[in-house]
């Protein structure tokens, strides 16, 4: 053939494959999510293979060998006893919690180590919502405004680096941002669930935290998944509240809210491979036809290449553990 255009001139050794490379990922990309609880053993998550809720001690060890290998930033989900858990939520801003404690421990044993903390009530709320929940069942939406910032308030002087509102309520973003300006905290940043779509991919997290709703779903909060403009929506209004970063999740399948944003915002973009990703790669790769690893850089490099700066995944320090490898 007369072809004088060929592209796999460009695809032709290793070499020149990583010099025409469009998408870099490394551990420098990832937040690792950890689950921590009270006790001191450190615990098998049933729904998540793999995944632990940590003792304390397991929490700070756990972070401090995913720093060395690269990993900036862990976020932390608590599993709260059933004892503390209230209507009203009390125990999320609790200074002497289980949060604080481990903020506080973590930034003493790696001062590097960014900190960011889930700011929503389900942990603590015992009717499993992020959201107070009216004796007829309604979502309140500014008492929980309210409760939120003395949450993310408690978290910042614990030492919290980011604090990552993952609720959904209206006006979080500014309220949070006023709160912490008035004490004080003006360095501390808001990544905020700006499109956190109403997902059955959520499932093994609600399992690892005991944190599925008692009655309802969470969809007069979480976005509607046929939708795609309203994220664009949710965007405008977090970047106008003082947002310093924004959150897609779920991510895989989620790659055109990820690009969409991405085309509209200058704030740097996060994405979140939630828990339903992980155990979908997990259990398809335990019948040894699929390969976890290369699935999991793919997909993770498709997350990257769709727009995100930054990603949230349970497989954060098994990639940075065969990085460069
Ligand atoms: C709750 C919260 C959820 C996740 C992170 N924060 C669950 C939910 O909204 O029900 C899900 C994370 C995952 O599935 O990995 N505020």
């Amino acid at each position: 053939m007369n072809l004088p255009i060929r592209p796999r001139r460009n695809r032709r050794t290793a070499a020149i494959r990583d010099l025409v490379r469009e998408t870099e990922l490394t551990p420098a990309h990832l937040i690792y999510p950890l689950f921590h609880h009270a006790g001191l053993d450190d615990q098998d998550i049933a729904s998540m293979p793999g995944c632990k809720r940590w003792s304390l001690a397991g929490l700070v060890k756990e972070a401090g060998e995913a720093h060395a290998l690269g990993i900036p930033a862990v976020v932390l989900f608590p599993a709260i006893a059933e004892s503390l858990k209230t209507r009203t939520a009390e125990e999320a801003w609790n200074d002497g919690g289980l949060v604080p404690q481990a903020i506080k421990a973590l930034k003493a044993a790696h001062p590097t180590l960014l900190v960011i903390t889930d700011v929503a009530l389900d942990p603590y709320n015992s009717d499993g919502h992020d959201g107070l929940v009216s004796d007829d069942g309604i979502i309140m939406n500014d008492e929980t405004v309210d409760a939120l910032c003395k949450q993310a308030l408690c978290h910042a002087r614990a030492g919290a680096d980011i604090v990552s509102p993952s609720d959904m309520m209206d006006g979080r973003v500014s309220a949070l941002r006023d709160g912490l300006d008035v004490q004080g905290f003006t360095d501390v940043s808001i990544l905020s669930y700006t499109a956190k779509y109403a997902s059955a991919f959520y499932g093994p997290f609600r399992g690892a935290l005991d944190s599925e709703p008692k009655a309802g779903d969470k969809k007069t909060y979480q976005m509607d998944y046929a939708n795609a403009r309203e994220a664009e929506r949710e965007a405008i209004i977090d970047e106008a509240e003082g947002a310093d970063m924004m959150m897609v999740k779920p991510a895989g399948a989620y790659l055109d809210v990820i690009y969409r944003l991405r085309q509209m915002t200058t704030l740097p973009i996060a994405a979140y491979q939630v828990s339903g990703e992980y155990l979908m790669i997990k259990s398809a790769a335990s019948s040894g036809w699929l390969d976890e690893k290369k699935i999991v850089l793919e997909t993770l490099t498709a997350i990257r290449r769709a727009g995100a700066d930054m990603i949230l995944t349970y497989f954060a320090k098994d990639v940075a553990l065969s990085y460069g490898k």
